[in-house]
């Protein structure tokens, strides 16, 4: 399993034209951002370089999550599910469908790493998927805003998450647009929402699949010191 990257430390530069002013941050080191992105004039250093840390490792998790994506195309929201799965400690990724998987060269630009740390597999019908993991005795639950769906961060959903304490949930994901399979949703014992307030109906699918997961973490076990 990969370790998170050491520490770096960066500077800050801003430009010398006063009707400019962007200010950036670069590597310490490097010789990038000698003149404005922006407008092209010389850049100046300005305060201490200053240092960023990885986020503390959680505590060894009580739920065993995995993630089936049914038909999710975007390769930057894959990659970006890969790197949330991989801090939230997501045992699978099932790739179903369309799903591009890690051996496509640019999912490595958002997924940073994590397409080798996530243990993954690719099924041609995420139906068939579904069903074999149902057969297994995992627990599928979809995430989706519908008729029957439960807020994720009501308490019933919260108990819900907690037990049996040896079984595997599958947090299935949906296709951009069409969301999630009607034949897959039959087989899910739960489906799940985050809650939306504004004018828009649904979330950018990584970010669901994030607050979701992390909702559950927090609620069955992960602590961070
Ligand atoms: C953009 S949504 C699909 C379109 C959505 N069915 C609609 O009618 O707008 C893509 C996927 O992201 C997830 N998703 C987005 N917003 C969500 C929310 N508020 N709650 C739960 N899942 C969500 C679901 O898995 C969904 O299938």
């Amino acid at each position: 399993m990969d370790r998170p990257p050491l520490a770096k430390r960066y500077q800050a530069r801003r430009c010398t034209a006063e009707a400019c002013g962007l200010r950036f941050p670069v590597e310490e080191t490097s010789d990038l951002g000698a003149s404005c992105p922006l407008c092209g004039v010389p850049t100046e250093r300005v305060d201490a370089p200053y240092q960023t840390f990885p986020a503390n490792r959680g505590e060894p998790r009580a739920l065993t999550i995995e993630v089936l994506l049914d038909n999710v195309r975007s390769l930057t929201n894959v990659g970006s599910i890969f790197r949330t799965a991989d801090g939230a400690g997501v045992a699978h990724i099932h790739l179903g469908g369309i799903t591009p998987t890690p051996k496509h060269p640019k999912l490595a630009k958002t997924a940073l790493g994590a397409e080798r740390s996530v243990p993954w597999t690719h099924h041609p019908d995420p139906c068939k998927a579904a069903s074999a993991l149902a057969a297994r005795g995992h627990r599928l639950w979809a995430l989706e805003a519908n008729a029957t769906s439960a807020s994720v961060f009501a308490l019933e959903t919260l108990q819900a998450a907690s037990g049996p304490a040896d079984a595997t949930i599958v947090l299935v994901v949906g296709h951009e647009v069409s969301g999630v399979d009607p034949r897959i949703l039959a087989l899910c014992e739960r489906v799940v929402h985050v809650p939306m307030q504004g004018v828009k109906g649904s979330l950018n699918v990584g970010v669901a699949f994030g607050v979701v997961t992390y909702t559950l973490r927090h609620h069955t076990g992960l602590s961070n010191p």
